[in-house]
């Protein structure tokens, strides 16, 4: 059986990878996560217990404890997402985002790197190193264009810049060393089990909760959303199938406005009240509770500093070279999430009370 180290997997994107390569591929699954605020054992509960997954505490950022691991489960290959993921904690907190995303890829870098050499041919040829990487590493778009695999690096926040540093040394590494890298570069992600920080669920608990919605200057701002599962489909896709040294852009090709995100949250979740009166009960103070549309909780706030106008993806090199589309419609997507948020309440309930952070002391033994 082959291995597989995966980093933030106890993140939103990481931990959508794990389940998907637990029922989709016969890897055992070493995930490393530091459970940040934003890391969560609870999004992997589905899978705890399978003998072909194990979890290690560390920092990315902790040399000595990477390289045990590596000699301990003499892994075919890595897929990199821990990092500091959220733009706004970027600008008025940016050191995380330095340590995580810049001095942890190097250090996972080197780690992988060491170990990479003293494998053999045969195992050399098989291993990878996969960067996870963000769209907003490209800057911002006017009203037209996409960013394409061409596009030149233009990051203008501290985690765009952050992220775009770790795709560097990515890189650098694979001319430099020779290691084996592969590079996507993917769109905003949505779906279940995404921290209330975020847009999107952010908005469908406050709308549940009765809440003001905050909308950042004019809610003129795009951005170009894929569903979570799609992503991980495509990490998988890559990891396998691409050329090494490439990069690869993923999207969906769903442009939407904050405001038309919006409405379309307050809209559906209040369809659901409408067709299933015990929402009323469960959530009293939604506006939809009292026969009320949500919309009327939109604010407007003061703009994010440095706020990019627009991106979209094009996603044709990885369509055209190694056949992934999106399977999911921003419609079909955006309904299955708010009703994973509907019907997740107690997943909910432990994010924003911090008990999931107990969770590893009560739920979790060394294999
Ligand atoms: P997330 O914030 O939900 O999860 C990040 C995970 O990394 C958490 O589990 C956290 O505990 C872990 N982590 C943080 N610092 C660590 C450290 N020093 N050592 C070990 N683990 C650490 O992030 P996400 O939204 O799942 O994003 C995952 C990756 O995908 C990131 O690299 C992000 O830049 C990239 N990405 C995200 C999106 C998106 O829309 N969310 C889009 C494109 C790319
Ligand atoms: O494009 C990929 C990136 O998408 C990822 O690399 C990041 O990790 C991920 O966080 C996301 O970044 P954004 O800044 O685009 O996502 P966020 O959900 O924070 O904001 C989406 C848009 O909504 C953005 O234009 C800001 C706006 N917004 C956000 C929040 C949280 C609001 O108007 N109000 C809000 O309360």
């Amino acid at each position: 059986m082959k291995t597989v180290f995966i980093t933030g997997g106890a993140g939103f994107i990481g931990s959508a990878l794990i389940r998907h390569l637990m029922v989709n591929s016969d890897y055992a699954i070493v995930n490393i996560d530091k459970l940040t605020y934003a890391g969560n054992l609870a999004s992997l509960a589905s899978i705890q217990g399978d003998a072909r997954y194990t979890f290690a505490q560390l920092d990315i950022c902790d040399r000595a404890a990477l390289d045990a691991l590596l000699i301990q489960h003499q892994p075919m290959g890595v897929i990199h997402l821990a990092a500091e993921s959220h733009v706004d904690r970027s600008i008025s907190s940016a050191g995380e985002f330095v340590s995580t995303n810049i001095v942890g890829t190097f250090t996972l870098l080197e780690a992988a790197r060491a170990y990479f050499n003293q494998l053999d041919d045969a195992r050399k040829q098989d291993f990878r190193f996969h960067h996870v990487s963000t769209d907003e590493v490209f800057g911002s778009l006017a009203e037209t264009g996409f960013f394409s695999e061409e596009t030149a690096y233009d990051p203008r926040s501290p985690y765009s810049a952050s992220k775009a540093s770790s795709d560097h040394l990515v890189r650098a590494w694979h001319h430099t060393y020779g290691l084996p890298v592969l590079v996507t570069n993917c769109s905003n992600n949505y779906g279940a089990y995404h921290f209330p920080e975020k847009l999107i669920p952010l908005m469908i608990l406050n709308i549940l909760a009765g809440k003001a919605l905050p909308i950042y200057g004019k809610g003129d701002n795009v951005r170009d959303w894929l569903y979570v599962d799609d992503h991980a489909r495509a990490i998988h896709r890559v990891f396998e199938q691409g050329r090494v040294g490439d990069t690869y852009c993923i999207g969906g090709h769903n442009e939407k406005t904050n405001l038309e995100v919006v409405h379309t949250l307050c809209d559906l979740v209040d369809a659901r009240f409408v067709a299933d009166a015990s929402l009323a009960v469960t959530h009293p103070h939604c506006p939809a509770a009292q026969g009320k549309a949500s919309r009327s909780l939109m604010t407007y706030v003061t703009d994010r500093p440095g706020h990019d106008h627009r991106y979209a993806i094009d996603a044709s090199k990885l369509a055209n070279e190694l056949g992934w589309t999106p399977q999911e419609t921003f419609e079909s997507g955006i309904a299955a999430t708010i009703d994973w948020y509907l019907n997740n309440q107690d997943w909910v309930a432990q994010v924003q009370s911090g008990e999931y952070q107990q969770w590893l002391d009560k739920n979790y033994t060394e294999r």
